[in-house]
């Protein structure tokens, strides 16, 4: 049987996990929409952050998907709010019973995923969570220069822990400055949802993209992330205006 899976972010984050299941399961077809007009979700009320998630998922469910990947923390962190007639696989509870041998593990994430407590439902670890509101838009605005002193500001709070969490789904594309000042192993959230979509079988493969706000950087942070020569992306709108 071939699945249709449907892969949701709120701009080229989740486009981490969609590179990942791409590569360990490549039978699919995937369908991936970044809500990029509407970015950043981390900084949004818990309703206005609903509100996106329902529109993309509705959106989704018109492709026919059989399954959403919600590969982001954000609408992850907020998922028992969020509408779906089909099922949502989120990146968050996976972590559940998986992180037992650490003493203390710092995560970074979103100011709103940090205020729902998500992660400590997940994880029985002592935890230091560090909200990191800077980091989504200087990774979809390609500021670089910016991002060393930003990272040392924050990861300076990590200090004294067995392991940090990448827990927004935007941080594996600056892993790279992460390592040279985090010296602790590193986990991303990529790993857990591998195992759950491995389990299920297809036997065809095809990738469609699509986002609500489009530009040249948008698309050459898509070829660069993806891997790709070739990609089908679309601009989609979804707002009501
Ligand atoms: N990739 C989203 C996450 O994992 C970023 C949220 C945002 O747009 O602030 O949380």
């Amino acid at each position: 049987m071939c699945m249709k899976i449907g892969v949701m972010d709120s701009g080229i984050g989740g486009l981490t996990i969609l590179e990942s299941l791409l590569k360990n399961c490549p039978n699919h077809e995937y369908i991936y929409f970044g809500d990029t007009y509407n970015l950043p979700y981390g900084e949004k009320t818990k309703n206005e952050l609903i509100n996106c998630a329902n529109k993309v998922i509705s959106f989704l469910e018109k492709e026919n998907v059989d399954i959403i990947v919600v590969a982001c923390g954000t609408v992850s962190s907020n998922i028992e709010y969020v509408k779906s007639n089909v099922p949502l696989i989120d990146i968050i509870s996976p972590l559940k019973d998986m992180l037992d041998n650490y003493n203390l593990i710092s995560i970074i994430a979103t100011p709103l995923s940090i205020k729902t407590n998500a992660f400590q439902k997940y994880i029985n670890t002592k935890l230091n969570l560090i909200a990191t509101p800077l980091l989504v838009p200087i990774i979809e605005g390609n500021i670089k220069k910016d991002v060393n002193k930003v990272l040392k500001e924050y990861l300076e709070r990590a200090k004294g822990s067995d392991a940090l969490i990448l827990g927004c789904t935007h941080y594996p594309i600056i892993k790279d400055e992460i390592k040279k000042i985090y010296k602790g192993e590193i986990i991303t959230l990529d790993k857990f949802i591998i195992e759950k979509i491995n389990k299920l079988k297809g036997n065809k493969s095809s990738l469609k993209i699509y986002y609500s706000k489009l530009n040249e950087s948008i698309i050459n942070n898509t070829y660069k992330i993806l891997k790709r020569d070739k990609l089908i992306i679309e601009r989609v709108c979804l707002n009501d205006k």
